[in-house]
């Protein structure tokens, strides 16, 4: 398959370059800088070279030999190394140009700034800057401080800006990456992530050609969608397990089986209940929950497994911005992932993840395209320990019931008013302590509920969702009316950071 390779020298935009291309209809990969050699695959039809925290004199070099055999496009960093070694100057700058610049073009007939106006505002992001260019290099753009915004090779089809095409904050930046892509480079812009199906079942059968395969389901888009291809691929021999924790919201168990019921996936429920509630009897401890709760999936899933015999392979749910953020070898790592972690190398699993390589909307567009129902596709995210992490204080049958309660009667409320689809988040929280209150004639000494709607691109940071106040009172009132024991009904407006978007 034609594609786009994204050459990451470090920026924290990198991984948006690929985002950028695949929205645009053109399957892009990031390759970390150490990884490339100087042999340019033929698949490959063009190059982009991202931007660094590097300066020129002490960052990594580029892979020169590939210059003239595709098109390539130099941001940054690149822009600046590239004509600092091939006869230009590139010197610290006395305007340190950061945020937004007004770019003006010079030369609009050139292939990458056609149709493009003639200014335009761009985010820049550097304190080096190029002074003089190659003996063959045109200058092409510049801004007030900055006399060579960018410039071109024609003859190489070598192109470079100063400035990042791929954050919004550049108004033009769309339709230069469109005018590269398409124009220069020749892709067609047709590429859609479920056109990737038949390589992924592929692939699935070639990593796993004989023994069983488990997947762990967590009711997520992720696990499940995973979950699909691998049954898909190879048919009898994958088994995904779903363990009733007992810390569901409510109706999810029923609502999961059923999605993966309509959509012919085979799953064993593993009703562990009464296992996780024992043990978390008495728990306040955040940390000690979590802990408790990830030991005991793990033993729950492993004597399953154990039970089922000849498993080899465990598939996960594991998409592309985990894998980024897990830890290249140029990017710092920023969090580990893995939900189920520790159960490969304890049940001595290979493990397969077929999702690695995609974005979450483009796992939700083959979600759609294997059959979910779009209900299930549009489910808001929610964490693997599950409601214990929404209970403050002791874990008991009583509290979690009370909390389910709540939290259906919220998200009823925001499905009613038209909110769900527009928060990223939303969700009741069980605080441990009790405020009075009067109920009927009598006097009240229930719990407290908190509510939370965040709006969210990643879970990163968050911030609180200024809903309509006529449907937070709907909410509360219900709540008061409906859940026995809960006296006072409060909002959540802090941001993440520095508050987290769970509570525990
Ligand atoms: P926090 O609370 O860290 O949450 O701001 C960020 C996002 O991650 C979810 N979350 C988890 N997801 N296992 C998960 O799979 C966990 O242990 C976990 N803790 C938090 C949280 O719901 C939010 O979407």
């Amino acid at each position: 398959m034609e594609r786009l390779w994204v050459i990451d020298f470090g920026s924290q935009y990198s991984l948006l370059i690929v985002r950028r291309a695949r929205e645009l209809g053109v399957y892009a990969e990031l390759i970390p800088w150490p990884q490339v050699g100087p042999e340019l695959p033929s698949y490959v039809k063009g190059v982009i070279f991202s931007g660094s925290h590097a300066s020129v004199s002490t960052g990594p070099a580029l892979p020169t030999a590939w210059v003239g055999q595709r098109p390539i496009l130099a941001i940054c960093y690149s822009a600046q190394w590239l004509a600092a070694h091939n006869g230009g100057l590139v010197q610290e700058s006395h305007a340190r140009e950061f945020g937004p610049a007004e770019l003006e073009v010079l030369w609009p007939t050139s292939p990458l700034w056609q149709g493009l106006p003639l200014h335009s505002r761009v985010w820049m992001s550097h304190s080096d800057t190029i002074t003089h260019l190659p003996p063959n290099a045109i200058p092409t753009a510049r801004t007030r401080t900055i006399p060579i915004a960018a410039y071109e090779v024609p003859s190489e089809q070598l192109y470079a800006v100063q400035f990042h095409p791929e954050v919004t904050h550049t108004e033009i930046g769309t339709r230069l990456l469109q005018n590269f892509l398409q124009g220069i480079c020749g892709f067609s812009g047709s590429w859609k992530p479920e056109d990737q199906i038949p390589t992924l079942l592929e692939e699935l059968r070639r990593q796993m050609p004989s023994d069983r395969a488990v997947g762990a389901l967590s009711g997520g888009i992720d696990s499940t969608v995973a979950a699909i291809l691998a049954y898909r691929a190879i048919g009898e021999r994958f088994q995904g397990i779903f363990v009733d924790t007992g810390l569901l919201r409510q109706g999810e168990t029923e609502e999961v089986l059923n999605a993966y019921e309509a959509v012919g996936l085979p799953v064993q429920l593993v009703d562990a209940r009464h296992l996780f509630y024992t043990a978390l009897e008495g728990i306040t401890d955040p940390e000690a929950k979590r802990q408790i709760i990830g030991r005991l999936f793990i033993q729950v899933f492993e004597e399953t497994a154990q039970r089922l015999g000849s498993v080899r392979y465990l598939v996960q749910g594991t998409i592309y911005p985990d894998v980024v953020e897990s830890g290249t070898e140029v990017a710092a790592r920023i969090k580990s992932h893995h939900n189920v972690g520790g159960l490969p190398d304890r049940l001595g699993l290979t493990l397969v993840e077929p999702l690695r390589l995609l974005f979450k909307d483009e796992v939700r567009a083959i979600g759609r395209a294997l059959g979910l129902p779009e209900g299930f596709l549009q489910r808001h995210p929610f964490p693997g320990p599950g409601l214990a992490v929404r209970i403050l204080g002791s874990i008991t049958p009583a509290r979690v019931e009370r909390l389910r309660q709540a939290d259906a009667i919220f998200l009823e409320t925001l499905h009613r008013h038209g909110w769900y689809n527009r928060t990223w988040q939303a969700f009741a929280v069980l605080l441990p302590l009790r405020s009075v209150g009067v109920g009927g004639d009598q006097r009240l000494y229930g719990e407290v509920i908190a509510l939370r709607a965040v709006q969210s691109t990643d879970g990163m940071t968050a911030t609180p969702v200024a809903l309509p106040p006529e449907l937070l009172e709907e909410a509360a009132q219900r709540i008061l009316a409906e859940v026995p024991d809960v006296s006072r009904v409060v909002y959540d407006i802090s941001t993440k950071p520095p508050a987290t978007i769970e509570w525990e």
